[in-house]
């Protein structure tokens, strides 16, 4: 049977019976509306670890529009059925008021990675995200935690956090999941009408011409070419693509670059903002 707990208390005794039996603890964090993008990493984590656990919060800090906050979609019943399905052990559903009962002071720095793409779009979004999941961390004490590489500045961030603050936590990045035609799954896509569902994937195929172009042509020109395919698109606006090393999340032209190269993107389908992103190898 899956446990839901909802109070930082029950997750602590529970993660002290756990860890007193030996078990190592796998950890996916999501904000619900959970698809098959997250149910992969739930399942991941149960084949890799003794124990899995998840928590579902729409977590306030990290949200800098205060629409997209409030229409987040909420499906608590669904998702418990899907975690249940996936053999997840433990769910962590606080409150906001179990998460942060007091004033919010600390802030977390990121150098360079909240300085552009998503940090510069989203000021103050991966402080937010980082508060949430080193608070989740202390709670959840896990051996390994597992996520996306559609988010993929976020996975960068997570990595820099536990490297900074010495966490003894491995992190596991997992492939994006797609829907069949392409769109990379996203809690958000429920948000799409009908047309924009329809015209969303056409981002991905641009990508991947894009990623055909390599190594051919040069980044700057690759760049170019996103930018024109994606205005000939009238329902869709680009806020930014950008390739850069997969490592420092830098600007590169370097078509060499040691680390990789990839192309991160973010544009909007009507009033919901969407992300993705694709690798660069020759
Ligand atoms: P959320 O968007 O719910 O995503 C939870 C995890 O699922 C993240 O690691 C994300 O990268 C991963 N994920 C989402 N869509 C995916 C897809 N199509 N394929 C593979 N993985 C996918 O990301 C967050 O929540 C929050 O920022 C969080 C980390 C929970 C902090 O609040």
């Amino acid at each position: 049977m899956m446990l839901v707990l909802t109070t930082v208390q029950e997750v602590c005794h529970w993660v002290s019976e756990v860890k007193g039996n030996n078990c190592i603890i796998g950890f996916v964090p999501t904000m619900g509306a959970l698809h098959r993008g997250h149910v992969a990493l739930v399942e991941r984590s149960v084949r890799e670890n003794h124990v899995t656990v998840c928590s579902i919060f729409v977590n306030p800090l990290q949200f800098n529009n205060k629409e997209d906050l409030a229409k987040y979609p909420r499906m608590l019943n669904d998702d418990l059925k899907l975690l249940e399905q996936a053999r997840c052990d433990m769910v962590f559903v606080p409150s906001v008021e179990e998460m942060y009962p007091n004033e919010v002071l600390e802030h977390y720095h990121f150098g360079s990675l909240e300085k552009t793409m998503e940090g510069a779009f989203r000021p103050g979004h991966f402080s937010g995200v980082a508060i949430v999941i080193k608070r989740l961390f202390n709670f959840v004490q896990p051996d390994r935690a597992y996520f996306g590489e559609k988010d993929f500045q976020q996975l960068a961030v997570i990595r820099k956090l536990v490297k900074t603050e010495t966490l003894p936590i491995h992190i596991v990045a997992c492939p994006t999941v797609r829907e069949e035609d392409g769109l990379a799954m996203s809690s958000r896509n429920r948000r799409l009408s009908p047309e924009e569902r329809a015209i969303a994937p056409k981002v991905y195929h641009i990508l991947l011409n894009a990623s055909q172009l390599f190594p051919h042509k040069g980044v700057y020109e690759i760049e170019q070419f996103v930018v024109s395919e994606i205005e000939k698109e009238r329902k869709i606006r680009l806020e930014y693509f950008s390739i850069v090393d997969k490592k420092t999340l830098k600007k590169s032209g370097d078509l060499d670059n040691p680390n990789g190269l990839i192309g991160c993107i973010a544009f909007w389908v009507g009033k919901i903002r969407l992300i993705d992103n694709i690798e660069f190898t020759k």
